[in-house]
């Protein structure tokens, strides 16, 4: 069955992971490239100093993204490229850079899809406070509305931020992302002032550009209890809250869950909420950018010890099936857990998505025939694919989708040690080469179906 006619197909990637050239042409530091300067925080002390050298050969993998034949491009503005220090004027090479980058999408007929701010902030504010501090709300907007001021002659489709919940999560509640606090209290501030921020910028986008589309991007991990009974479930539950609904139900309702507020109070956690901040943040959305990569299976431990995905802290242990099939990273492949998801987003959220990222970490090699065999992928991908087609039979509106990712490229705290690409990136040549996924999307974009 072919996907509907205007059904977008593209890639994605973000600025830290692909950029480098993190001190040239007036980039500012980000809070990443301390974090990633300190010792232990990094798998192997990788840093993005370099990352994909896509600053440098951007046209390049614009070529590539020409072969591969998609409709559309989701990539990330780097926020201290373009306010080197956490405020304006506009660094006026770092606004060429993505000029530049936004003809060169246009001109090979590819729509750019910009993410505003992609799990970075300008260490400038960072060391003000960051998300903790309620003037780093209005630094946001000023910057999303120059970056728009740039783009929004040739940028129609705009999402403001990259899962909020997740990084803050990380950053705030254990030391696994930057700020590293380790102070679960701070989650539900960090994640409000984002929202705001959010909130805030698509009011003022939409004036300035009323045919716009608004959205924002988050990761949606299924939750299920890994054991029969009540605490187990509730444990699911419970991580649903804290992860998934911290900040799409309040974006969708104008009010946090009343148990999201409950737990932040019974773990101490300070008021956070000023008049006309949940009007902001329910400001209309046009589409919801979602991620989706696994579902987590969890059951209650009072020690908390967390896995590979869940904080520790919270009174629960990841517990996926041993016999589940997984990805590098240890996530387990379950494109069925989506769909119910995709159903959410019909009945419960109402809102048009846009498959944003999704796709697995493998183990590749170049083989010796010089390629690279990445089935798994394609089974990855192919089978997520399948449940959107199924989706879309069903009438859930999908508009689009994009794999993450387009290279290989610095995953976060894991560094380049897990690979996302359709693309492999020798990191010591920077050479790109394609990867059987690679021609195989290629084919699907083409026929604008499966080949199952
Ligand atoms: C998502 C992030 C993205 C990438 C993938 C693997 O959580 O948005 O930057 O790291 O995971």
């Amino acid at each position: 069955m072919p996907f509907p006619e205007k059904f977008l197909w593209g890639t994605a990637t973000s600025a830290y992971q692909i950029e480098g050239a993190t001190r040239e042409d007036g980039r500012g530091p980000s809070n990443w490239d301390l974090f990633a300067a300190q010792p232990g925080n990094i798998l192997d002390g990788d840093t993005a100093d370099i990352a994909a050298d896509h600053y440098h050969r951007f046209e390049e993998d614009l070529d590539l993204m020409a072969r591969l034949g998609v409709s559309a491009y989701r990539f990330s503005l780097s926020w201290t490229r373009l306010h080197p220090d956490g405020c304006g004027p506009l660094n006026p090479k770092g606004a060429a850079f993505y000029d530049r980058l936004v003809d060169g999408l246009l001109a090979r007929g590819i729509q750019p899809l910009v993410t505003i701010n992609h799990m970075e902030i300008p260490q400038a504010l960072e060391a003000r406070g960051g998300w903790l501090e309620r003037d780093t709300i209005a630094r946001f907007t000023e910057y999303a509305m120059d970056a728009h001021r740039l783009l929004s002659d040739r940028v129609t489709c705009w999402a403001t931020m990259n899962e909020v919940a997740v990084t803050t999560w990380w950053g705030h509640a254990t030391r696994m992302f930057p700020p590293a606090l380790g102070d679960q209290r701070l989650v539900l501030p960090a994640i409000h002032h984002q929202l705001v921020a959010h909130g805030r910028a698509v009011h003022e986008m939409r004036r300035a550009q009323p045919m716009g589309e608004f959205g924002m991007v988050g990761s949606y991990w299924p939750t299920r209890p890994s054991r029969e009974g009540e605490a187990h479930q509730q444990a699911a539950e419970t991580l649903d809250l804290l992860f998934n609904r911290s900040c799409l139900d309040v974006l969708v309702d104008g009010a946090y869950p009343s148990e999201l507020l409950a737990w932040h109070a019974e773990i101490g956690g300070q008021p956070f909420i000023e008049p006309g901040d949940l009007e902001a943040i329910s400001a209309p959305l046009d589409y919801f950018g979602l991620n989706y990569y696994a579902p987590l299976h969890v059951c209650h431990d009072p020690a908390g010890p967390g896995g590979a995905v869940v904080p520790e802290g919270i009174g629960i242990a990841q517990e996926d099936p041993a016999e589940a099939p997984r990805t590098a990273f240890d996530w387990v492949i379950d494109a069925d857990a989506m769909l119910p998801i995709l159903r959410e987003f019909r009945d419960r959220y109402r809102l048009p998505l846009l498959i944003t990222e999704n796709g697995g970490a493998f183990d590749d090699i170049i083989a010796d025939d010089g390629r690279v065999h990445d089935s798994a992928r394609i089974d990855y991908l192919r089978r997520h694919l399948a449940v959107i087609e199924q989706a879309l039979a069903e009438g859930i509106d999908i508009r689009g989708y994009l794999a993450w990712s387009l290279l290989d490229n610095f995953e976060w705290a894991a560094g380049y040690s897990k690979r996302f690409g359709l693309t492999y990136i020798d990191y010591a040549t920077q050479q790109r080469l394609p990867k059987e996924s690679f021609h195989w999307y290629a084919d699907v974009v083409r026929r604008n179906a499966l080949d199952t």
